[in-house]
């Protein structure tokens, strides 16, 4: 059965996150839900079911709706501050000093150096999104610059544009230590803000960049065999754009270039994958990547 907020409700909520907003914050998290909290839900509600024909009353209909939001409230009515600016560059430095020290999830105190936001031009069309930073990135604050990140180049190369044209970033902005995949709690932690950097550039094109960043952005388990070959509608979740004319772009999955480095043989899929993008955007290889 579909469950709405009663309208009183609704406004008394919206009155409290905007009062949070102008305190600065912005970022809400659920508690989960325990089965006990869940069977009282039910039980209340159920018994607050009108007898077929009866009309319910408002407050009746208000107690059986209290304590389940089934459309998301929050994230309907919160506007993030990078909205009220237009120019992208400066929207991407509000959510930047949103982010502050983070220490919103464990990897803050496992030995990172610093926070790695993300690069590139606020305007891309095309966006590259990994996993994490490694330790390179780690010391040098950008996406990408170690050894996996001389292949993106080629491999951004090979598309016949260079880095500074896209944008590139993770899904976890600090590095998990000795390079582990970042847990399921740290990447949904971390990701409203890559939600709010996308939502920010505007892509035309994401490519994600192996299963991490694959299954954190499509928010579904499946083998990259199963992933790859096709796009994807992406809109990022939680946030509605302020620009009618944009409404979510398409995604595309490829093979993580560190993982090319260890299986090279793999490099002729992920060009068909880059190839499939280019044509999206409309792009044409230069003659000597074009073969
Ligand atoms: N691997 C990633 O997923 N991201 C980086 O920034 C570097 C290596």
């Amino acid at each position: 059965m579909p469950r709405t907020l009663d309208p009183e409700l609704r406004r008394a909520l919206a009155a409290r996150i905007r009062y949070y907003n102008e305190m600065g914050i912005y970022d809400f998290y659920r508690q989960p839900v325990s089965d006990r909290a869940r069977q009282e839900q039910e039980v209340l509600l159920s018994t607050n079911q009108p007898e077929s024909g009866e009309e319910m009353s408002p407050r009746k209909a208000a107690a059986g709706t209290v304590p389940v939001a089934e459309e998301d409230i929050f994230e309907a009515i919160a506007l993030k501050p990078e909205q009220s600016v237009s120019d992208p560059a400066k929207a991407l430095k509000i959510i930047r000093e949103d982010l502050g020290d983070c220490t919103r999830c464990v990897l803050h105190k496992q030995g990172r150096k610093q926070i790695v936001f993300g690069v590139g031009n606020p305007k891309a069309e095309l966006m590259f999104v990994g996993e994490g930073p490694g330790a390179d990135e780690d010391a040098q604050g950008e996406p990408f610059v170690g050894r996996a990140g001389q292949l993106l180049n080629n491999m951004i190369k090979a598309m016949g544009i260079v880095r500074e044209q896209v944008y590139i970033a993770n899904i976890v902005k600090c590095r998990p230590p000795g390079n582990r995949t970042p847990e399921r709690d740290e990447c949904a932690t971390c990701s409203p803000f890559l939600m709010r950097q996308i939502a920010v550039i505007k892509p035309k094109v994401i490519v994600a960049l192996g299963a991490v960043a694959a299954k954190t952005l499509l928010a579904m388990s499946a083998s990259m065999m199963q992933l790859r070959g096709r796009f994807y509608d992406f809109r990022p979740a939680g946030m509605g754009s302020n620009d009618p004319n944009w409404d979510g772009c398409k995604l595309a999955v490829t093979y993580h270039p560190a993982f090319l480095l260890r299986d090279p043989r793999q490099k002729g899929e992920a060009w068909k994958d880059l190839q499939m993008v280019m044509k999206e955007l409309g792009m044409k290889a230069p003659a000597k990547a074009a073969e």
